[in-house]
């Protein structure tokens, strides 16, 4: 017996043009710019080095880009904390080079979604400099959420709320009152009840999409709404939620925040086509499809896949409940397993421990063989990089978009030999080193064999790169059969091809193993165990492993069936 589960019809109903659903079953490519390419040999990654690769990614085969935040920032939170929404880091370039990168881009045919940071700003930003400035009342100070602290003489903060990174949510300015930011002090969260920042926010998503960006990428787009009555509730109650009806909780996913995204939605309306959006919203896979409505951003990230131990049901799972909330919403799925927040899917696919365990997962996988300093007999990377491969490979070839992480096209694993001094990730600060963070998977990329950064740019590597990262450089890689590299550009130029209509039929198949049928006869098919299985008759277009006929373990493929 096979089942069918029809998805969304393709059609472009969009009366803006033929281009308008470009996005539905997009490849995007994340950039993290300060570890792309470093043209200038700062050791920061630039805009002139993205220019410099734009042949390389249109060979990858990728539909867009995106670029994580570019702006002006002292990378308190590797850039996600903004000084000025409307500017580029002089490190990493100018407007001018921007705009030339957007040209260059589009001349190849590859879109570009950049990363806005709406729920907080820098403790840099002119409007949070002036806020503390002004005092107590004013109504630059209400543009952010500031509060008077409890005890005596205020002395305390106004809860016992932790931020994200570890340490306490609320910063004391020097007149006395405190400041709420979910992250790091250097990330003040704006207030979204103040008119001025809805405004500027427009403005800033006006400037950028005249400037030919074709969509947005929104970080923690499920915090900005904020109710916050005097009896602030204890840190218990806020992190527990239950005593919150669904979304109303003080801070997370509240239901107002699609009124500010139905404005926004209004605006990308206006260009045609009209921009792209896609939610970073951690919520429940039921709320996701608040976000991804075609009348609010009009996608949300599904970080399940990237969550989940490897193991064939559970992804079937997955994948059957993600394509039916794609349905609901109207939109398409994401799938992705690696960004620059998680340990990269190699690694944590290759722990013995978390895959061998009964209940090893959690969104920092991999985090407690980091903290041990990534002991060589903990993970298997033979074993990570095989079920990468093959879980990537599945991912493309499922309806909807795919987010693909710079490096991951190199088989990279993540860098667990980051010195102590050299580590970057607040995490790894405001946790006294509990948490590692996220340096690890942010190390710049190898694009030669050798050289001072490994082709990264002509100077240093502002993260030390591992002796062993030459191993894995584009020029080894590039041409270079059965290489991930390669795998990579297959796998895109056969979804280019294959691709059609967003429907698949599951078929029965042996434990351990998933496969699936897509419009125009061609099945997918992984192997989750670890012993071979039979191929599917057909052609043959694309497997992770060589093989004489079967599917050996921890492999994927697509076989073009007969009709
Ligand atoms: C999510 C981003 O992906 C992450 O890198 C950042 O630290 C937080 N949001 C705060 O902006």
């Amino acid at each position: 017996m096979t089942t069918t589960q029809p998805v969304q019809d393709v059609t472009n109903t969009d009366p803006n043009g033929p281009d308008a659903d470009w996005w539905r079953q997009a490849v995007v490519y994340q950039i993290y710019p300060r570890s792309f390419a470093d043209a200038n040999g700062d050791g920061i990654g630039d805009l002139q080095g993205i220019i410099s690769r734009i042949d390389y990614l249109e060979r990858l085969g990728i539909d867009a880009v995106w670029l994580s935040p570019f702006y002006p920032s002292a990378l308190a939170d590797g850039g996600y904390d903004v000084d000025d929404y409307r500017d580029i880091d002089p490190r990493i370039g100018t407007l001018p080079e921007f705009d030339a990168m957007v040209e260059r881009l589009h001349a190849a045919g590859i879109k570009l979604i950049i990363d806005i940071v709406p729920n907080h700003s820098s403790n840099r930003h002119a409007w949070f400099e002036q806020a503390v400035a002004a005092g107590p009342g004013s109504p630059e100070r209400d543009r952010y959420i500031f509060r008077d602290g409890r005890g005596a003489d205020g002395e305390l903060p106004p809860s016992d709320w932790q931020s994200i990174f570890g340490g306490p949510a609320w910063t004391r300015v020097p007149d006395g009152q405190w400041y709420l930011h979910l992250f790091a002090p250097e990330q003040p969260d704006w207030n979204w009840q103040n008119e001025d920042v809805r405004t500027d926010f427009l403005a800033t998503l006006k400037f950028w999409g005249d400037r030919g960006v074709d969509g947005f990428r929104i970080d923690v787009a499920h915090a900005l709404t904020k109710d916050l009555p005097d009896e602030l509730p204890s840190r218990a109650d806020l992190e527990d939620g239950t005593s919150f009806p669904e979304g109303a909780h003080p801070i997370w996913d509240r239901d107002e925040v699609h009124e500010i995204y139905a404005e926004w939605r209004r605006l990308f309306n206006s260009y045609a086509p009209p921009l792209a959006a896609v939610a970073e919203a951690w919520v429940p896979a039921h709320r996701r499809i608040r976000y991804a409505h075609p009348e609010s951003l009009g996608q949300a990230f599904n970080f399940d896949l990237l969550q989940a131990p490897w193991d064939a049901d559970r992804f079937r799972t997955i994948i059957t409940e993600n394509l039916d909330l794609a349905r609901q919403s109207g939109a398409s799925s994401t799938w992705v397993f690696s960004n620059h927040d998680v340990v990269r899917h190699v690694t944590r696919f290759g722990l013995i421990a978390q895959n061998d365990a009964e209940d090893p997962w959690s969104p920092s996988a991999g985090r407690e063989w980091l903290r041990a300093g990534g002991p060589a007999d903990g993970v298997d990377l033979e074993v990570g990089l095989k079920r990468a491969r093959a879980a990537t490979l599945m991912a493309l070839a499922l309806p909807g978009s795919a987010y693909l992480y710079q490096g991951e096209e190199l088989g990279l694993s993540e860098v667990a030999e980051i010195p102590d001094d050299q580590r970057q990730d607040p995490t790894f600060f405001r946790t006294g080193g509990e948490d590692v963070g996220r340096d690890g998977c942010r190390v710049p990329l190898p694009w030669t064999v050798d050289g001072p950064s490994y082709g990264f740019g002509p100077g240093p590597s502002h993260l030390p790169q591992p002796e062993w990262f030459g191993r894995y450089a584009v020029q080894l890689q590039s041409d270079q059969p059965g290489s991930t590299l390669e795998l990579y550009r297959r796998a895109m130029e056969l979804r280019h091809r294959l691709q059609g209509a967003e429907e698949l039929e599951w078929l029965d198949a042996e434990d351990q193993v998933l496969a699936f049928r897509r419009p125009g006869g061609w099945v997918s098919i992984t192997n989750f165990g670890d012993i071979p299985v039979p191929l599917p008759d057909g052609e043959l277009l694309i497997i992770t492993e060589r093989t004489d006929r079967d599917l050996p373990a921890y492999a994927g493929a697509w076989v073009k069936t007969p009709e």
